[in-house]
């Protein structure tokens, strides 16, 4: 069983292309949507609220998890790894936790020809952890044999817009809204400046307005959805490590939500095409 765990609703575009990649795997989606949004939490705030879930989430018998959330990744994910798995993990049970920035990262740097934009929560943005992680391709095998950068010297520059009130009017259901467009003009105009060549969408809920994104930059800014390039670095993944597998005989995914409104409910299954039983608990 696979943990997916986001701050809201935002995790399922991740969901919905891990599906696709792979699916006869079984799923548990967790959205902390009581905390949501975790874009201006401290960095305590996050680990906590990001660990609380973890432990759910292997409790219900998931042996790997997502964590879909950038902010969580951003601000947790390390940590977690350090000092939160090795308290649960052991070598029968064999835990382990993965995030969404390092695939992104790798992935983008082999894409663009240097001029890289990123935008995300405030949390995201302030950590910095997409301009560390572009900054370590270059020592990435990938990036230097890609078409674009064979043979050439290192020159990845990364500009990062923080975009805080994205996140709240989606939750709201104002992703078609005037008021979103005129917010998208005024977060995007200074990386149309900048000349960017590719676009980071830099937290889970962005992929939902990915159409008003590519309209709105240059036709030759590449503006990929995250959630694809994650679900195909997961299931690479799975192929190295296929202890991690589902080993239910029949795929199914169940979801909680730490807050279940008549909105959330409305927006996941509309965005999923789909009825779903969500189930409320507390973390
Ligand atoms: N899902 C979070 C992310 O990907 C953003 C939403 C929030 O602020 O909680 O960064």
């Amino acid at each position: 069983m696979i943990g997916i765990f986001d701050s809201g609703l935002g995790g399922l575009t991740v969901l919905k292309e891990i599906k696709k990649q792979l699916p006869d795997e079984s799923y548990i989606y967790l959205g902390d949507t009581l905390h949501v949004p975790y874009g201006n939490r401290s960095d305590e705030a996050v680990y906590d609220l990001t660990r609380k879930a973890c432990d759910f989430l292997f409790k219900r018998g998931c042996r790997l998890i997502i964590l879909a959330c950038n902010t969580a990744t951003a601000k947790a994910l390390r940590r977690l790894q350090q000092e939160y798995l090795p308290t649960i993990s052991t070598v029968e049970n064999n835990l382990n936790i993965l995030g969404v920035i390092r695939p992104v990262a790798e992935f983008m740097a082999q894409k663009s020809s240097g001029r890289i934009g990123v935008i995300g929560t405030r949390g995201t943005v302030n950590s910095g952890a997409y301009v560390v992680e572009l900054n370590n391709q270059k020592e990435s095998p990938h990036y230097k044999v890609s078409p674009l950068n064979a043979g050439q010297a290192f020159k990845i520059e990364v500009f990062q817009q923080e975009t805080p009130l994205l996140v709240p009017l989606i939750e709201e259901g104002w992703a078609d809204s005037a008021e979103m467009d005129s917010i998208l003009d005024k977060y995007l105009q200074a990386l149309k400046e900048k000349a960017i060549d590719t676009l980071i969408l830099g937290c889970t809920h962005y992929p939902l307005l990915i159409d008003k994104f590519r309209l709105k930059m240059s036709a030759k800014c590449f503006v990929p959805n995250p959630g694809e390039i994650v679900a195909d670095s997961l299931k690479a993944y799975l192929v190295r490590h296929p202890e991690y597998s589902s080993s239910e005989s029949e795929s199914k995914v169940e979801y909680f939500v730490t807050d279940l409104s008549e909105n959330f409910q409305t927006l996941a299954e509309q965005f999923l095409k789909e009825k779903i039983k969500i189930n409320k608990i507390e973390i």
